[in-house]
């Protein structure tokens, strides 16, 4: 997401000084971001600090000496591609879901008709209250989208729900909702991503280095293209996307499980997971205690999900799988597109630095019958639009 206008209005909570860092993520994207703030957010955090890391004035006042040409809440509301209120306190969700507009941001966001993203961040008890209950219904009632706020610690002292999420949670919000082309719209797409654990026994596992990161980015970027998204995903440290069906995911058996129960439901299935070849013959119920000499554990094969696909392609299903190799990185990745019958393999070479496991960005060549495309170092984030786009594009 970039080149997109971006209102973001603050209201009084503790949470608001998180929304600097949003604000930040919003701008180092490339996006026009405009900070509204009430009279209660100035006192949790600064105009002068949001309006560094906008770089755009900071509204706070309805009524400014400042000459204007135009009136300034209209022309926002206009221009406008998506407003998010967060922290949204109950008194503000109470406010816009009656149409109260007695100050800048209210003003502002009952003018606007762009996708409205809502991130309640109160106290439990005030979360909980019917009348705020029923006020987030209003909300969503009229269109508007609501963020599930997070249970912890709060800033009151109690623990419970009512967190704010964390703002790249929010950013990723506004991605799913951000005006973009649709063009996998009506479609579904399964997506696998991360590390599979094959057990041992109740304590060890076998696994792998990889970190998630490439399959949830293809997974948003499916949701971003309008796709209906299912993300089987093994253990990783990533926040779960938002407005995606997300299916943790353990061993390579239950990836198979997870993925070829689903085969039928799915236009587009992308394998990003890093998956086990081989799992324990026996996994022991207690901890297998050490001896002198050495050990050895038989393994056996797992099932290969990508060829099981293959074997029961459908009529227009699209099958993306990966190569990830030390060495022949092209030979041994165009292998496994006809072994596996896939549409598209995704080859990447881990010794290429900035390339694999845990970076932010990769350097692939899509692979298909027409033969080999190049996409040079990037984002995983642009990596995995630039997949989708070649892929799965129409007319492209
Ligand atoms: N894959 C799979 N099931 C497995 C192993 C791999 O579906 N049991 C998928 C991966 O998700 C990836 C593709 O197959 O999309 C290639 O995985 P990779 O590990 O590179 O290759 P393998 O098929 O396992 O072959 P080899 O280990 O010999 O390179």
């Amino acid at each position: 997401m970039k080149d997109k206008c971006i209102v973001v209005g603050i209201t009084g909570g503790i949470a608001a000084f998180k929304i600097c860092s949003l604000v930040s993520s919003l701008k180092k994207k490339g996006n026009d971001v405009h900070v509204l703030m009430t009279k209660e957010a100035e006192q949790f955090v600064t105009p002068l600090t949001l309006q560094t890391l906008s770089a755009n004035r900071v509204i706070t006042d309805m009524f400014t000496t400042d000459f204007t040409p135009d009136v300034h809440h209209i022309s926002l509301a206009k221009k406008a591609d998506v407003f998010v209120i967060a922290p949204a306190t109950a008194n503000i969700i109470a406010k816009i879901a009656h149409g109260i507009a007695d100050d800048m941001l209210t003003s502002t966001f009952l003018a606007a008709g762009c996708e409205k993203l809502i991130v309640p961040a109160m106290n439990t008890g005030m979360l909980e209250n019917p009348i705020t209950q029923d006020n987030i219904a209003t909300l969503k009632k009229y269109g508007m989208h609501v963020l599930d706020s997070a249970s912890g610690y709060l800033a009151c002292g109690d623990t419970g729900k009512g967190r704010m999420p964390e703002p790249s949670v929010i950013l990723d919000a506004i991605e799913a909702i951000a005006p973009g082309e649709r063009y996998l719209e009506g479609k579904r797409v399964l997506v696998s991503a991360g590390p599979t654990r094959e057990a041992l026994d109740p304590v060890r596992y076998i696994t792998n280095h990889s970190s998630g990161k490439m399959g949830y980015e293809l997974a948003k970027a499916a949701r971003n293209a309008g796709a209906k998204v299912t993300l089987a995903a093994g253990h990783t440290e990533l926040a779960d996307p938002v407005g995606i069906d997300l299916v943790h995911i353990e061993s390579a058996a239950d990836l198979a499980d997870a993925v070829l129960s689903r085969q039928e439901e799915n236009d587009v299935i992308i394998m990003a997971a890093a998956v086990a070849d081989y799992t324990p013959v026996h996994v022991d119920d207690q901890k297998i205690k050490k001896s002198e000499g050495e050990f050895n554990l038989p393994l056996k094969r797992t099932t290969d999900i990508l060829k099981a696909l293959g074997e029961n392609k459908k009529e227009g299903q699209v099958l993306i799988g990966f190569a990830m190799e030390t060495q022949n990185l092209i030979e041994n990745a165009s292998k496994k597109l006809s072994a596996k019958n896939a549409d598209y393999i995704i080859a990447n070479s881990i010794a290429d630095a900035g390339a694999g496991f845990g970076v932010d960005t990769n350097i692939v060549t899509i692979i298909s019958k027409d033969g080999l495309n190049p996409l040079g170092l990037l984002s995983k984030e642009e990596t995995a639009e630039k997949i989708l786009e070649f892929c799965l594009k129409k007319g492209k």
